[in-house]
């Protein structure tokens, strides 16, 4: 039997492209053991190339492959090919796509909305779960609806922070306080994530957000043990054993998570019995409140003082470096790192399969 292709994406216009080519670079080395693997790079101006060798990945530099653009059509006789650009010839045909990016235009809905328009089967999350787990008020909404426990939040648009500073912060100050977290609403990996400990602190910190979004949250700081937990699945998802991240810095900021190696994750994570279960079940509710499919990372904080557990964030296409917390829970769990990306394969086959079993037109 021939072997599925699988084309695999990464980069990206996004802050987090970098990262996301580690990841990619992974996942790629661990499917071509069972799959036809078709590595397609994604420069910053969201032009696409390919094919990228596995050894160019890491360290992709689209100069290389200027007469290697192409492009998928959201056509329905053009189902998974693949076509060079500018002259659209079909260069291949790919039977799943694997979005290995994270963030903007790639963890956020928009590049899942082009899957859908080109009838492809896809790895992760659809469209709606990308773009409320990537909208951070959003997702808070739909957390709140499930009754999770969270901090309390407020949320302000750019244009309010420029026209009425003082009565943003009047309103922040009365209800949350200090410290506060605040950040753009639709990031990651903490880009334009600033805590704030007073006036001063929190007003140059909302000049930061505002520059990477047009809203931004603004959340109460808890002082808290970070847990994480893995979790997989379609309809009937599975859950990891929980982790737990010791940020190096004061908090968990860009330079923690991917420059200084000192912070330290646990797997797993020291904590009783029972608060595990609490975790795992509550991390079950909360894939569910989005809808999320594939795989999803859900982020808790664990209150030091009262041992009280609040979700922080679920990541629909969460780190996947050797290293990273979401295929390490899974090792830990029993699912090794090739056999994970083959039953994010077989999910997406799975999802792909059942919409076809929707009628899409009134069917007298
Ligand atoms: N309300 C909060 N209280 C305490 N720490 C927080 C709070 N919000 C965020 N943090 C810290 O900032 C980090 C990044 O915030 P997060 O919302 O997870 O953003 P991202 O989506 O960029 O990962 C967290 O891992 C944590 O260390
Ligand atoms: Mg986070």
């Amino acid at each position: 039997m021939s072997r599925l292709k699988v084309a695999l994406l990464f980069g990206g216009r996004s802050g987090e492209h970098e990262v996301s080519r580690n990841s990619a670079f992974a996942v790629a080395t661990a499917l071509s053991s069972s799959f036809d693997v078709l590595p397609i790079g994604i420069a910053k101006d969201g032009q696409w190339y390919a094919p990228i060798p596995l050894s160019g990945i890491k360290e992709f530099i689209p100069e290389d492959y200027s007469d290697k653009k192409v492009t998928i059509l959201p056509y329905p006789t053009s189902k998974g090919v693949i076509y060079s650009l500018p002259k659209l010839e079909p260069i291949a045909n790919a039977q799943v796509f694997f979005p290995v990016m994270h963030g903007t235009f790639g963890e956020d809905g928009t590049m899942q909305g082009l899957f859908e328009l080109a009838e492809v089967p896809y790895v992760g999350a659809g469209v709606l779960a990308s773009s409320v787990g990537m909208d951070k008020v959003m997702m808070k909404k739909a957390f709140a609806e499930a009754k999770l426990p969270q901090v309390p939040f407020l949320s302000f648009l750019r244009i309010q922070i420029e026209k009425e500073l003082d009565v943003v912060i009047a309103q922040i100050e009365d209800t949350l306080g200090y410290p506060c977290f605040v950040k753009p609403v639709n990031m990651g990996s903490s880009v334009g994530i600033s805590k704030a400990n007073d006036k001063k602190g929190l007003e140059k910190a909302m000049h930061i957000a505002c520059r990477y979004d047009r809203k931004i949250i603004i959340e109460k700081g808890v002082s808290a043990r970070e847990i994480e937990v893995s979790v997989l699945g379609n309809d009937t998802p599975r859950v990891s054993i929980p982790g737990e991240i010791i940020p190096c810095n004061d908090f968990y900021d860009y330079t923690a998570k991917y420059i200084d190696d000192r912070s330290e994750l646990h797997i797993p994570a020291k904590i009783e019995k029972e608060l595990q279960q609490k975790i795992q079940e509550l991390a079950i509710v909360a894939y569910k409140s989005v809808d999320c499919s594939g795989l999803a990372r859900i982020d808790f904080f664990l209150t030091k003082d009262t041992g009280e557990i609040l979700i922080n964030e679920i990541n629909t296409i969460p780190g996947f470096t050797n290293i990273s917390m979401y295929p390490k829970l899974w090792e830990f769990s029993g699912i090794p790192f090739n056999e994970l990306v083959k039953h994010l394969i077989d999910l997406a086959l799975e999802r792909a399969e059942q919409k076809k079993l929707n009628i899409l037109s009134y069917d007298i």
